[in-house]
């Protein structure tokens, strides 16, 4: 796509393909005799990540949704989290998997993990695309991690800017002048 607001490609097409094989392999690995594994992603950026790493898991696996929305500005969240769409399924005794598409300053994710662990699942650990360990706020990592990357304003592959870009098959960062 030609849009003069996509700036340098970060992780292209054939390295997200490539990364999610292997973290493919390893969760398979891991959750071997703990199925099935509940995949849960959190809307709308992790579709993307979510529905290719899904297909790589060689073990039986569902999968669930949840939508926040953190108050805050567009670019920064709070930590203040609102649940726009709660599971559907009941994680209690599960072996539950949160899907997340970035890391940013992990304020969401807190939130998210401790709202889920309140809830007994058997296991809880968080698999993310992508982290920015320069942006931090909280100490959280997540059991599995794609790319750490710098601390840019990133589109694509799920990540949209005011919704847009989720589609391109690559992560680029926004041009500074697209940014409002
Ligand atoms: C993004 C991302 C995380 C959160 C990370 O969601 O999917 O949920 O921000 O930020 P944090 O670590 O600073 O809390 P966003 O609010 O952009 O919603 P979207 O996925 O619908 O685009």
């Amino acid at each position: 796509m030609r849009d003069p607001a996509i700036g340098e490609i970060l992780v292209q097409a054939d390295e997200l393909n490539h990364r999610i094989d292997q973290l493919g392999t390893e969760i398979a690995r891991d959750y071997a005799g703990r199925e099935p594994v509940l995949l849960v992603g959190v809307l709308k950026g992790a579709l993307f990540f979510l529905s290719d790493l899904m297909r790589r898991l060689d073990v039986p696996c569902e999968v669930d949704f949840m939508a926040v929305a953190s108050y805050g500005s567009a670019t920064q969240s709070s930590g203040v989290v609102r649940i726009l769409k709660d599971l559907d399924a009941v994680i209690e005794d599960r072996h539950v998997l949160v899907v997340e598409d970035i890391v940013d300053s992990g304020l969401t994710l807190q939130y998210l993990v401790r709202n889920l662990r309140a809830r007994g699942p058997a296991s809880l650990e968080v698999c993310a695309l992508l982290t920015k360990p320069a942006r931090r706020q909280v100490e959280l990592e997540p059991r599995y991690v794609g790319f750490e990357i710098p601390d840019r304003f990133v589109i694509g592959y799920g990540l949209d800017h005011q919704e847009r870009y989720r589609n391109l098959p690559y992560v680029a960062v926004l041009q500074s002048s697209a940014r409002t």
